[in-house]
């Protein structure tokens, strides 16, 4: 019986993941981590001050902050999971076997984090007056868990970066104390809670009205705010850039942009720091006049965050590249261990999920088609974004291309661009590779996922495999 499939060949497997987690990082450090913290100061100066009309600003800071956090920010933080374990199961398998302690106190930390912003919330009108000292509290404490759960998965992307010396004794303290966590840590640190003034002051254009008292009052006391951490972003990013591996400063060109747009990474280099610039003038703007503060200002700076933390975690995610694990695996789910027996025995004798173990003049399309989606498909698609036909195009113009040029170039393919991992097969599934990708302008049909074809049970009869898969076609 035919389902109707929703494969990714359009976007890809990086996009699928790139655009649920980058949308789950707008929420957790602007919303949530940095937040937590700038309300619950707003709240004690209102209550310092006497202000009621400002405790009231406050609070609707939070209910949006409440709404989004627990929906979008709480939907896209499982779908990192789902994404990610349907992507690469080898490699969130591996981080769950290293850091599952700490997965497990962040699930702890999250679960009492979820439960004070509910108490939070739900208790800022009723626990007023003399109560309200114990309100603040609870904000105080929402803050601190907020910030855990921070504290837990940098070291965790710390270590995917460069996991230090855990490859020579692994264990879960080398693990978690990486060289890039502390770094990232402080700078993630700091930018969340940079980030909350950036988002408070675009609630204080909805929330407030030009020309109010309460409106120059929330651009100063927010602006000021704002001022207060970028130290400490500024002296984490600088921490960063310095532990940052060479090799992987390297990829900085086309992680910046794109292959196409490589030439043009200082420009756009450039540009980020200019944005950065801008934040900086409307936030000493804003503290210093918060008067003649024009209302379409207050917008900006969330706009610039937007494209500033996407080009970071983008960043962060590509430079790292051939390897999805530094020291470990690489991208494809491959461990870097394995890598000399597949090479030797090959790819799909050691594959978990494919109809054959062996290629035969019959199979060995459908062969090239399995390698390709073990080998390639993390970042390539056929047909659609990072499409590998559009690569091919690029390097050799139109097809029909020859098939020695495109086997030889998958022979040397992470020389020439060091973010590809060396092909992990036999020669002779280099050769089904090639014959695959050749044909890939005629076929009409679009890769299906792994969801569709690729999850079977490997049959234990040699037999069948082959006719098995035979019998895919291409
Ligand atoms: C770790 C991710 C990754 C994997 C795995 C990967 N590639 Fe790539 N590949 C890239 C990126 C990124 C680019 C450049 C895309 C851009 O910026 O436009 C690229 C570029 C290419 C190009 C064009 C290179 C050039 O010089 O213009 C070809 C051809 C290519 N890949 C083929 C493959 C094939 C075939 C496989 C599987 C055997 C593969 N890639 C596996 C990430 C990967």
């Amino acid at each position: 019986m035919d389902f109707p499939v929703y494969h990714l060949d359009f976007f890809g497997n990086r996009v699928l993941i790139g655009v649920i987690a980058v949308l789950h990082v707008y929420i957790n450090h602007a919303l949530a981590v940095g937040a937590a913290p700038l309300i619950t100061a707003m709240e004690w100066w209102g209550w310092r001050w006497r202000d009621e009309e400002w405790d009231r600003l406050a609070y609707r800071m939070l209910f949006v902050c409440f709404v989004v956090t627990t929906t979008v920010g709480a939907l896209t933080g499982v779908g990192i999971w789902l994404s990610s374990s349907l992507v690469n199961p080898a490699a969130i398998g591996s981080l769950i076997r290293v850091f599952f302690w700490a997965w497990f106190f962040e699930w702890v930390v999250f679960v009492t984090e979820v439960s004070l912003i509910l108490i939070y919330f739900l208790t800022w009108k009723r626990w007023s007056g003399k109560h309200k000292k114990r309100h603040i509290g609870i904000g105080v404490a929402l803050s601190v868990f907020s910030w855990l759960t921070m504290g837990v998965i940098v070291a965790i992307l710390g270590f995917m970066m460069d996991s230090g010396s855990w490859p020579e004794k692994p264990t879960f303290v080398r693990g978690v104390f990486n060289p890039i966590y502390p770094p990232q840590l402080t700078f993630r640190t700091g930018y969340a809670l940079t980030a909350a003034g950036l988002f408070g002051l675009l609630l204080t254009f909805f929330f407030t009205r030009q020309g109010t008292a309460l409106r120059a009052r929330a651009i100063r006391f927010i602006s000021v705010w704002t001022l207060v951490w970028v130290p400490v972003c500024a002296l984490g990013a600088a921490w960063y850039w310095r532990v940052i591996p060479d090799h992987m400063l390297a990829n900085l060109p086309v992680a910046l942009g794109t292959q196409v747009l490589e030439g043009w990474h200082r420009t756009l280099a450039w540009i980020i720091a200019v944005s950065a610039a801008v934040v900086l003038i409307v936030a000493f703007w804003g503290a210093a006049l918060p008067r003649r503060f024009p209302a379409a200002v207050l917008v900006v700076p969330f706009v610039l965050y937007v494209g500033q933390l996407g080009c970071f975690e983008r960043v962060r995610e590509f430079i790292r590249k051939p390897e999805v694990i530094e020291g470990y695996m690489y991208s494809n789910g491959i461990r870097k261990d394995a890598f000399p027996l597949l090479r030797e025995r090959g790819l799909l004798t050691h594959a978990t999920y494919v109809p054959m173990r062996t290629i035969t003049d019959e199979n060995r399309l459908a062969a090239g088609r399995e390698i390709f989606r073990i080998a390639c498909t993390r970042c390539h698609t056929t047909r659609g974004v990072n499409s590998v036909a559009g690569k091919l195009q690029g390097l050799y113009g139109a097809p029909p291309w020859d098939p020695v040029v495109v086997k030889s170039y998958l022979g040397t393919m992470h020389n020439t661009r060091p973010y590809m991992p060396p092909f992990p097969g036999t020669d002779q599934e280099m050769t089904a590779l090639a014959e695959y990708l050749l044909l890939l302008p005629e076929s009409s049909a679009p890769l299906k996922g792994a969801q569709v074809v690729g999850v079977q049970v490997p049959p234990r009869n040699s037999a069948v495999n082959e006719s098995g898969a035979s019998a895919t076609g291409l």
